[in-house]
């Protein structure tokens, strides 16, 4: 069908209806109220945007679909992945409503059928991760996501967020020195080198920005042009919506020798874990600032908009697989930009970027006051340095 074809009112409604599909959106509502670390232990530990994210990925798995239409001229095939939804006050047959589309090449890609199947096979992975392990399991499993025995951790890690704050701090001498260099959300380090370095053993992404990249790049680059540090150096995603998945598969599917698409999908549990961590400061932040119970927090932070920032999901992986962390590029000082790489003004309102520089404080201070961590059995919070 074509989108002229929907009315505008329909069209809103299913953006509205669209919005359960991303993780990024939603937290729990009405957390009981008065004080103490207990309290906001249990109250941050309630994750109803981690349910809802495994029920969109359900809903997908059951009942998505995807087909293809050539473009006019045969140049390339519009793809979409559509789930059907019901509104039990219409009667009739459930609606098809597309959740992701793309461009990709006319040629060499995989039939329709068979992209579902491996979607179909990635968003199975996804759900049966979360079931396989509780949540404190997660720090002592993340060796083996990298690839890497349990024993194989890496000596001396950097991770290297995006603030303004790193431009003009000639420390990229000082980054490139540690063995494992991760870095945030494709930020490019051409022409920036002297403060951030040059060297990337990782490339941590959120799943919007592989969606982004694969919309412009499917259908004209093997492999899809999502590696801005090089080829060889793989791309670890977390999932913001289930949807996203199919992006990897498809760039998957066009991948080349030549043009690789080495990507690592980090599980809802860490997820899950870095989402409870971030509520958790929010919490402590908002209570130490306002006296009001922590159950007000949804009055400062809309809960359908809060999310982590990426960099805190690439630091407690870090924690995993490393003896020492540093981190670099987070944090900011009055006159820097936000992104030392953007000229983006403001921080987004979905953060709470002071909590996590709290979080960053704890573990380079006093590791045993983090909540969550502790819970993962074994599991020590190596010393971790940050270059404010
Ligand atoms: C899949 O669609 C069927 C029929 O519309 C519906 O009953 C079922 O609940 C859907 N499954 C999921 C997991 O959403
Ligand atoms: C279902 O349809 C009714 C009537 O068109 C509308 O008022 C209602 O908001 C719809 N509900 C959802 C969840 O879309
Ligand atoms: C990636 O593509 C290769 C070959 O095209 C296939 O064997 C493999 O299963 C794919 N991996 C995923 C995760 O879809
Ligand atoms: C908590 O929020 C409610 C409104 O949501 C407000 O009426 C109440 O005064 C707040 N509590 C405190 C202690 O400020």
């Amino acid at each position: 069908m074509k989108r002229r074809h929907f009315p505008p009112v329909l069209l809103l409604l299913l953006f509205v209806l669209s919005l359960s599909f991303r993780r990024c959106q939603f937290l729990p509502r009405n957390p009981s109220k008065s004080g103490g670390d207990h309290l906001l232990r249990h109250l941050a530990a309630i994750d109803v945007g981690g349910e809802q994210i495994l029920s969109d990925a359900a809903a997908l798995f059951a009942n998505a679909s995807i087909t293809s239409f050539p473009s006019i001229g045969n140049h390339h095939r519009f793809l979409y992945l559509r789930v059907p939804f019901h509104n039990s006050s219409v009667p009739g047959p459930p609606k098809q409503r597309a959740v992701s589309r793309l461009r990709v090449p006319f040629d060499g890609i995989p039939s329709s059928a068979a992209l579902l199947s491996a979607f179909r096979a990635s968003l199975r992975r996804f759900l049966l991760a979360r079931r396989r392990l509780p949540v404190a399991g997660v720090l002592a499993e993340l060796p083996a996501l990298l690839g890497r025995h349990r024993r194989g951790r890496f000596p001396t890690c950097a991770v290297v967020g995006n603030s303004g704050t790193l431009l003009g701090s000639g420390r990229g001498p000082l980054i490139d020195e540690h063995d494992f260099v991760v870095r945030l959300n494709n930020a490019r380090v051409a022409g920036f080198a002297a403060d951030v370095g040059a060297k990337t053993s990782l490339s941590f992404v959120n799943s919007n920005i592989l969606h982004a990249c694969a919309t412009r790049s499917a259908v004209s680059v093997a492999g899809c042009g999502c590696h801005p540090y090089g080829r060889a150096v793989p791309m670890a995603m977390y999932v913001c919506q289930p949807a996203h998945l199919l992006d990897a598969v498809i760039c998957n599917a066009t991948a080349t020798p030549e043009s690789p698409f080495p990507l690592l999908i980090t599980d809802v549990w860490l997820d899950a874990l870095c989402a409870r961590v971030a509520k958790y400061y929010s919490m402590r932040r908002f209570v130490a600032a306002t006296g009001e119970p922590a159950s007000n927090w949804t009055r400062r932070h809309d809960e359908r908009y809060f999310h982590y920032s990426s960099g805190l999901q690439a630091v407690v992986m870090a924690l995993g697989v490393c003896d020492e962390v540093s981190l670099f590029g987070f944090g900011k000082a009055a006159g820097a930009k936000h992104h030392y790489h953007t000229n983006q003004k403001k921080e987004l309102d979905l953060h709470d970027y002071e909590a996590e520089y709290d979080f960053y404080r704890d573990l380079q201070t006093r590791p045993e006051a983090v909540p969550f961590l502790d819970e993962a059995p074994g599991f020590k919070v190596p010393p971790v340095k940050v270059y404010w």
